[in-house]
């Protein structure tokens, strides 16, 4: 797949196919994706890969604590957004509920879709990024730049991905079933498998145009 391709057609996919993504595949990816620029090349990255039986006991966990309306404690706190930004927020979710029909559906499929979506969307594998809680916001920004490289690289490879904060909102159940000491901050969730054909994957975001948020000087 050409770059340009690449790129514009990554989208967040919600359903996968039951087949399994090879770890040698996940592995290739992430040492593709590791060649993401970093501050003073400094890598803070980390990952674990998890599938199988562990990836659907933490599924149960998840569920019950969605059943159980236990309150989210991600390690990085969840944030509020100035109002242009919870503006286009608020758009995305309408539009989002408004392709699945959910508008027009009762408390309980959107409760249900809650529980989906904390449980990767039933993807095969997950991708949980983690760095030393020492590191700074600056290490934040540069864990971005190597989970969009894996998006992008999950994309050349016919693969989805769904980069999910809603797969860390209970870290105790990360820590637990995957023995994650507390000196690491667990920031998301990559959701990765081949794409369903389900039609929430047909459900594309908008984008707010360059020109309107560009200033040129000196052009
Ligand atoms: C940091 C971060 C957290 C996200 N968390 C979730 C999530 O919990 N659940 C979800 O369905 N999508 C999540 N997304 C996906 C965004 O909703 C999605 O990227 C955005 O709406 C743009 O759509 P696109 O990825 O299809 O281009 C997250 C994306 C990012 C970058």
């Amino acid at each position: 797949m050409d770059f340009i391709s690449c790129v514009t057609s990554r989208k967040s996919i919600r359903a996968y196919k039951e087949e399994k993504v090879a770890k040698d595949k996940i592995l290739q990816i992430i040492e593709t994706a590791g060649h993401a620029p970093s501050w003073a090349n400094a890598q803070p990255w980390e990952f674990n890969v998890v599938a199988g039986a562990t990836l659907e006991k933490i599924k149960e966990l998840m569920e019950e604590k969605i059943l159980n309306r236990e309150k989210p404690n991600p390690d990085i706190p969840f944030p509020t957004f100035p109002e242009e930004h919870q503006q286009r927020i608020n758009e995305f979710g309408k539009s989002l509920f408004t392709h699945l029909g959910l508008d027009k559906e009762g408390k309980e499929k959107r409760v249900q879709f809650t529980i989906e979506m904390h449980k990767f969307f039933n993807a095969p594998a997950v991708i949980f990024v983690t760095m030393n809680k020492e590191l700074s916001l600056w290490s934040l920004f540069d864990l971005g730049l190597v989970v969009q490289n894996i998006a992008l690289m999950a994309t050349h490879e016919n693969l989805g991905t769904c980069i999910q904060a809603s797969t860390v909102s209970y870290p105790d159940v990360l820590r637990e079933t995957l023995n994650i000491p507390e000196n690491k901050n667990i920031v998301c969730g990559i959701s990765i498998g081949y794409p369903d054909e389900k039609s929430i994957n047909n459900f594309i975001s908008n984008r707010v145009t360059a020109a309107s948020l560009v200033n040129f000087f000196g052009f």
